[in-house]
Order: C-alpha cells, then structure tokens, then sequence
C-alpha cells in the first residue's frame, strides 16, 4: 500500500496524533520511496494474521452482512457480535447460516455470540465488570456495549490488534479496504499503543435523483470541531488535526485496548480522544500507566481511497450521536467555559435551554479482566455462541485445472 507521509503530528502530552494521511494506492511497487510511505503485502498479511475484526450488528439488511463478512481479509479472525432480533422471527439465526455458509466454503475463523445471551451477563458478572449489566443481569443495548464483548473474546484468542467494521456497509470493496488500511497503520506504528481510525474519502447521499459525493456529515464536523478546541485552548494554539471524532471504523492495540475507558451506545468513538486527552494530555494530573506514558500513544489518521456507503438511519439517530458525542466533550476535564459555551450553542435545538448535555456511562478499562475464563465460560454454557474454526485442510475442492496437485491445501 502506498500512503502519504503525515505531514504534522499533534503532540498532546503522550498522545501524537498525527495529520490526516491520503491512500495513494491500494498496492505498491515495494521500495523505498522518500515521497511516499510504502507498506508491503507480506508486511501487511503478517499483521493480518494477528488481527481480529469485530462485527457489530444489529437487525442489518443481511445482504449487507453477507458483502461485509466475505470483503474482510481470509486471515483475519471475524468476530460478530449481534443484538439483533430473535423474535418474532429470530434474526441472529439467519446471520448465523450467513456466517456458517461464508465458513464452510472459505475455512474463514469465526465466532459469534448474541449480546443479549444471558450467559454473557452471568459471564461478566463472574469476572467482577458489572457496568454494562441491566438489573437482571443481562447486557445493555447499545453497540460500545457489543464491542466490549467482542474485544474480550479477541483477546483470549491472543490477538495483538483489534479492529472494528460496521454490518451496513453496502460495498464489500470498501470494507476490505477499510482493513487493509488498519494494518498499514499498525505496520508505520512505533508504540505498542496505537490505534488507527478511517476519514472517508466521501460519504455518497442521494440528491434530487443524483448521488452526491458529501464530504462532512453535521455530526462529525461538529465532534470534530470540539475536539480540537480541547487541545486549542489547552495548548494555545489553534488546532484542526483531528478529523475522525466519530470514527466507527476503527482499530487498535491491545494494549491500548486494555488501558482505554469506553463510553456507551454511540459516544464510544469520540470519547476515544477525550480519555486520551484527558488520561495522557498535557495536563494528565496522575500517570496512571506509566509504560503507556513512556512509550507514547500514537494515532492515525487515514483517508480511505473508497467512499462510504452505508444505510441511513435518519434524523432521530443523528441528533442522538451528536449529543451523546459533544457530550463527551462537554464533560471531559479539560473543557473550559468557552467551550462549553459554543458546545451548547450547538445543541440549542436538541436540548432545551435549560439542560445540560447528559453524561455517558463510563466503563472502565478492560484490562484486568481474565478474558480466558470469560471465553471459556460462554464457550461452556452459552447458547448462541459459535466458534468456527479454520480447520487448514479442505478436501477434494480442486479437481482440475492448473492447480491440480494443490487440491488439499494445508496452511
Ligand atoms: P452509524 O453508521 O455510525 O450511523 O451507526 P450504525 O447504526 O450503522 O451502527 C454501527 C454498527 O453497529 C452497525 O453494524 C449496527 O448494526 C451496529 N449496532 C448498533 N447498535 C448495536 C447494538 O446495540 N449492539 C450491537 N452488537 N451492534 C449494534
Ligand atoms: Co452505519
């Protein structure tokens, strides 16, 4: 792959976020290039190999799932997390023939667990993290929520990397890209502590008969907006480096992934940055990870070479990702009164004049959870959960053909 070189980096306490980086070519020719960062195939596949893809999905079109589930890279371990129906009709048992289906003609590795299994809860519950639990014990909605789940499981896998791509995304192209694009991040990377989060190139929308490439959407621009008056006013000096506030896709460490704090439902990604900034900014009052700390958190930016083309959820949705993202930065440490001034201005036809942006529940850091036994657990007990292994050796597929000889491949 070939991507631009960042041409700044923000350097917020520990945190380096770096400028946003164009894709200049899905592939490369494999030298050193003084203009231009090129990563390699196998550089790419020997991070791949190590990477688990979480699917959150919820009561999406299943031809959508099915495009995604089969654009993710052969290596790569595809984890779903589903809180879709079960009733009337039971949904997750159709995503469950997609991914079976997908499995036993690729020998793809998948797993699958329902978020409303009770298993999950109990299972969450014997391990001491309570704070996604309902009263009854059961998992909240929401998709932070599933994606906890799904980071735990890639975790007992003992992955190093863990991405994240949406189930209604229309182009399968675009999501094989999407992964493509987090594993040449982690390939520039220097620290352990990395995440890497995708700027679409554009959002296409259907205008007057006639697709429209858009660029911004009202939420983002906004998120981004305050995030980068956090750093502006803690610094100084005005600032416009981040552009993926609300980045759904994206992916990262799992050491970074033991160490962040997650907001709920909808305001997970944005609240990224605002535990960053306020855990390892410029005026982080305690070093809570000191070898965090030491060896820096890095970020980048990329600016997939696909469009994003997913399902549109309406204006109910939108307005509530936005106040759940500002609110994010409404109640981070560092947001002063200025900013909280210009935050509620833009709020003004959400809240009424009276309120204040509610804050998100907060769940803490994954880290000290033993994720085997939690793994174990829902393997043992736990209904809806799967686990379709890649097996390494397929028979009788090729009968003719050049690659006669190969028919039984082992891997
Ligand atoms: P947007 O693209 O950011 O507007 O958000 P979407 O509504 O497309 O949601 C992103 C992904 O999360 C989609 O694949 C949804 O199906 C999934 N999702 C939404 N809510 C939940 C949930 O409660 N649990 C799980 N596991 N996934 C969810
Ligand atoms: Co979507």
């Amino acid at each position: 792959m070939l991507l631009e070189l960042p041409r700044h980096t923000e350097i917020f306490g520990s945190v380096k976020i770096h400028e946003l980086q164009r894709v200049i070519k899905l592939d490369s020719g494999g030298f050193e290039n003084p203009r231009a960062c090129d990563i390699t195939w196998d550089d790419i596949k020997s991070i791949l190999k190590r990477l688990a893809i979480i699917v959150p999905v919820k009561n999406e079109n299943l031809h959508l799932l099915d495009g995604v589930l089969r654009a993710i890279p052969f290596d790569c371990t595809i984890i779903v997390v589903s809180n879709s129906d079960r009733v009337p009709q039971d949904i997750y048992n159709m995503e469950k023939e997609v991914i079976t289906s997908i499995h036993n003609l690729s020998q793809q590795e998948f797993i699958s667990i329902h978020q409303k299994d009770p298993e999950v809860g109990f299972a969450f519950h014997d391990v001491g993290y309570d704070s996604l639990l309902e009263k009854d014990k059961t998992v909240r909605d929401g998709k932070s929520e599933g994606m906890i789940i799904g980071m735990l499981i890639a975790k007992s896998l003992g992955k190093d990397f863990i991405g994240f791509v949406d189930a209604d995304n229309y182009v399968p192209g675009s999501v094989r890209e999407y992964v493509l694009d987090y594993a040449a991040g982690f390939c520039m990377s220097k620290t352990p502590y990395t995440m890497v989060r995708l700027h679409w190139r554009y959002k296409p929308k259907v205008v007057e008969d006639r697709l429209y490439f858009k660029k911004w959407g009202r939420v983002s621009e906004a998120t981004n907006r305050y995030l980068n008056l956090l750093i502006s006013t803690c610094t100084g000096f005005e600032t416009g480096v981040v552009l993926t506030g609300n980045a759904g896709e994206h992916a990262l460490t799992t050491n970074l992934a033991d160490i962040m704090e997650y907001s709920t439902g909808y305001s997970v990604e944005p609240y990224h940055f605002v535990y960053l900034f306020d855990t390892f900014g410029l005026k982080a009052e305690e070093i809570l990870y000191p070898d965090a700390f030491n060896a820096g958190i890095e970020i980048f930016q990329i600016e997939t070479l696909n469009p994003h083309l997913h399902e549109e959820k309406g204006q109910v949705h939108i307005n509530s990702m936005l106040l759940s993202s500002l609110s994010t930065v409404y109640h981070s440490k560092l947001c002063n009164d200025h900013v909280m001034s210009e935050l509620l201005d833009n709020l003004v036809d959400i809240l009424r004049s009276w309120e204040t942006p509610p804050q998100n529940v907060i769940m803490p850091p994954i880290g000290g959870i033993d994720a085997d036994s939690f793994t174990k657990m829902l393997e043992s007990h736990a209904e809806t959960f799967t686990w379709l292994k890649h097996e390494g050796v397929m028979e009788g597929v090729i009968e003719e053909g050049y690659l006669t000889g190969k028919s039984v491949q082992s891997v």
